[in-house]
């Protein structure tokens, strides 16, 4: 097979990039597209305005959404190490193993995956002047040949840029023609304007409530704002995405709670992204790590992931705040004397913007004012499905309770 490869941040994905993607397949020069969003881009490292995660599920459910033929999402860069130049990603995604396994993934049959593939990386004419800076770009040239987009009228520059890259490098440079409109992901976001967004992404970002106020991450540190970006990443190997989105939505929320209560935004970020990070581990697995913080403490199964997310946060993580780690340990029962940071992420943990398990305005506008309050009407709906259920109620949830006087 011909197979296009593009990479970008798709912070969001917007018309422009369905454009590019289409004019390929469009040209001829290839059979399919293979679309990578970034995972630590070097010229955009920690800078992105959403970690990697719900970028790709972003663009996973746009292709799909879209229903776009032969389009594929790949989470390569996830299993490499430090920044993901174009290089290292080529040499990893062209060998035989990854593509073979890759393309077999997405439905397509062995014989055809197992082929001899020619690999063709897509880039936008502005960006094929500079290629010459880029990091190894012999090595890139040496997996994939360059497919260039141009625009009617772009012409002249590209043919002249494309020229000097056969001329010093000795690689393979296609030119096709882009259709399609022109706009910036930053643009979108200045301006609010989500027109040129595609409907499966603007239903993606919804759900999440994603670019707005909350998801700005301001006054949080550099510091945390990587570990936030970094802990996505570790955790996508651990959690489905649903899951996984989930708890980055704590984390945003969390944050924001911190604000309006006067809490350490920071440590409130990174315990509310962490706090079910060991929700689908193995059963045994939690139980070990959940003995290694709390002892007996917690038993039911439903409520190991908490106390083992604290370990695991810790070990594997390198999470060494207590308070952060309290926060996951106790985020499912809640207990006596809870602190700020505990409660808001108890609370984030019900209330944030993909939960709709019920109708929980009452509880989103009362957790904007008071914190209490909130706790004590999101703790009062657990009391009653826990009664309705015959369940018995943690001892630490009971302790939790009077102190909110229920
Ligand atoms: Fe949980
Ligand atoms: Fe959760």
């Amino acid at each position: 097979m011909r197979i296009g490869i593009y990479g970008g941040s798709f912070d969001p994905v917007h018309n422009g990039h369905i454009a590019m993607i289409k004019s390929a397949l469009k040209s001829g020069f290839v059979d399919c597209v293979i679309t990578i969003p970034s995972v630590r881009n070097n010229f955009k490292l920690y800078k992105n305005k959403l970690p990697p995660p719900y970028r790709y599920y972003m663009m996973k459910e746009t292709v799909e959404g879209l229903g776009l033929k032969n389009v594929f999402v790949s989470d390569i860069e996830y299993g490499i190490e430090g920044v993901s130049y174009t290089a290292v990603v080529l040499k990893e995604l062209t060998s035989d193993s990854y593509i073979r396994d890759f393309l077999i993934s997405n439905d397509i049959k062995r014989k055809k995956a197992e082929e001899h593939h020619e690999f063709f990386w897509i880039m936008g004419s502005d960006t094929l002047g500079t290629f010459e800076t880029w990091y190894k770009p012999g090595e890139i040239l040496n997996h994939a040949a360059l497919l260039a987009a141009v625009r009617p009228g772009d012409d002249t520059d590209v043919e002249k840029a494309a020229d000097s890259i056969r001329k010093n490098l000795g690689g393979k440079v296609e030119i096709f023609r882009l259709d399609g409109i022109e706009c910036s992901s930053s643009g979108i976001i200045d301006s609010g304007d989500f027109s040129e967004v595609p409907e499966p992404a603007v239903k993606f970002i919804k759900k999440h409530a994603l670019y707005t106020e909350n998801t700005m991450l301001e006054g949080v540190s550099d510091e945390a704002r990587k570990q936030f970006f970094e802990s996505a990443v570790w955790m996508y190997k651990y959690l489905g995405g649903k899951r996984l989105l989930h708890t980055l939505n704590v984390g945003y929320l969390s944050a924001h709670l911190a604000d309006v209560f006067g809490c350490d935004k920071d440590k409130a970020l990174i315990a509310g992204a962490l706090h079910d990070c060991a929700k689908e581990l193995p059963l045994e697995q939690q139980s070990e790590l959940a003995q290694k913080y709390s002892g007996d403490l917690f038993t039911e199964k439903k409520l190991l992931h908490s106390p083992a997310g604290a370990t695991f946060a810790r070990e594997q993580f390198g999470i060494e705040d207590k308070e952060i780690l309290d926060a996951i340990c106790y985020h499912t029962t809640g207990r006596g004397n809870m602190s700020i940071l505990e409660k808001i992420v108890y609370l984030a943990d019900k209330i944030e913007p993909s939960r709709d398990y019920t109708d929980l305005t009452p509880i989103r506008a009362a957790a904007e004012k008071d914190l209490d309050s909130a706790m004590r009407m999101t703790a009062s709906s657990v009391k009653d499905k826990f009664v309705s259920q015959g369940r018995d109620i943690h001892p630490m949830t009971v302790l939790m309770m009077k102190d909110l006087n229920l």
